[in-house]
């Protein structure tokens, strides 16, 4: 049992180190969605002066309001999810942005 103690106690310092990285990792995963969630809302404005059929308007419009609502899932869930929940999460967020570059915006090559 004495040996056992002993044990547990140098594990201890390790495993709240563990606790602090992983909240200090949820803690910019969360900020980092917020700031998604604040740009989301923003992309509309580039519409302004930009002729686009109604159609695809509403597609950009509506690519805009899913990257937003993925990402507010992400922000308002990071606290509870596993971190293979956490990483599909983050893929689903990420494929609107993607959709909407492939179809509206495609990024410029980096040199
Ligand atoms: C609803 C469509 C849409 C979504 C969703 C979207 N973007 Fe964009 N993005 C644009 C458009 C349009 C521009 C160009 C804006 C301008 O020139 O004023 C742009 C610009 C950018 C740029 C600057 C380079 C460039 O092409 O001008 C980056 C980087 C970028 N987006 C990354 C992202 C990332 C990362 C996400 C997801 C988190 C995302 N975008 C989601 C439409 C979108």
């Amino acid at each position: 049992m004495k040996q056992m103690g002993r044990t547990d106690a140098a594990f201890l310092p390790q495993e709240l180190d563990h606790e602090a990285q992983e909240e200090r990792w949820r803690a910019s995963i969360a900020e980092l969605a917020g700031a998604i969630v604040r740009s989301a809302g923003d992309i509309p404005d580039v519409l302004e002066g930009v002729t686009l059929t109604p159609e695809s308007r509403d597609e950009f419009l509506r690519l805009a309001r899913e990257l937003e609502d993925r990402a507010r899932i992400v922000q308002d869930e990071v606290p509870e999810l596993s971190f293979s929940e956490l990483d599909e999460r983050v893929t689903t967020m990420r494929a609107s942005c993607i959709e909407c570059h492939a179809r509206f915006r495609v990024l410029p090559l980096v040199r």
